[in-house]
């Protein structure tokens, strides 16, 4: 069960910018991360629970752009693949699940390479299957 969106224009971003000059994304933009190691987008997402966070980003070149994965600080993945999607265009889905603690939660994705991260247009936070829902 999808529980909600969260624009990644929405979010907070260090060292990345809002654009929308390329088609396919989610509301207003998506966020062209800089060029550099560090960049990140992080977002503030409501728990309790394990959800499966997943980014629907873009790379239109052929090299990975990996990032780390946090809540709250704490990481839950580490180098996670954002492989090239064929065109800058082209908008595909990653995934990695977490578990969220009561309240707000800071959901950071930050580039781990002087390339940056993709270009991110939002996080969806999901309830997976196997995990019994819980009020957002
Ligand atoms: C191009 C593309 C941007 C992208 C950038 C990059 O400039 O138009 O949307 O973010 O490459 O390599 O990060």
């Amino acid at each position: 069960a999808v529980l909600a969106d969260y624009e990644a224009e929405d979010a907070t971003i260090v060292q990345g910018v809002v654009e929308s000059n390329h088609a396919g994304f989610t509301g207003r933009g998506f966020v062209n991360y800089n060029n550099q190691t560090g960049s990140y987008v992080e977002w503030t997402v409501n728990g309790p629970g394990a959800v499966d966070l997943t980014f629907r980003f873009a790379n239109g070149t052929t090299v990975n752009r990996p990032m780390d994965v946090t809540v709250n600080g704490t990481a839950v993945a580490s180098g996670l693949a954002f492989n090239g999607t064929g065109a800058w265009t082209t908008w595909q889905t990653q995934t990695t699940r977490a578990t969220l603690a009561a309240g707000e939660n800071k959901i950071r994705a930050t580039a781990t390479t002087a390339n940056g991260g993709p270009n991110v247009d939002k996080l969806i936070v999901n309830v997976p299957d196997n995990e019994p829902p819980t009020a957002p």
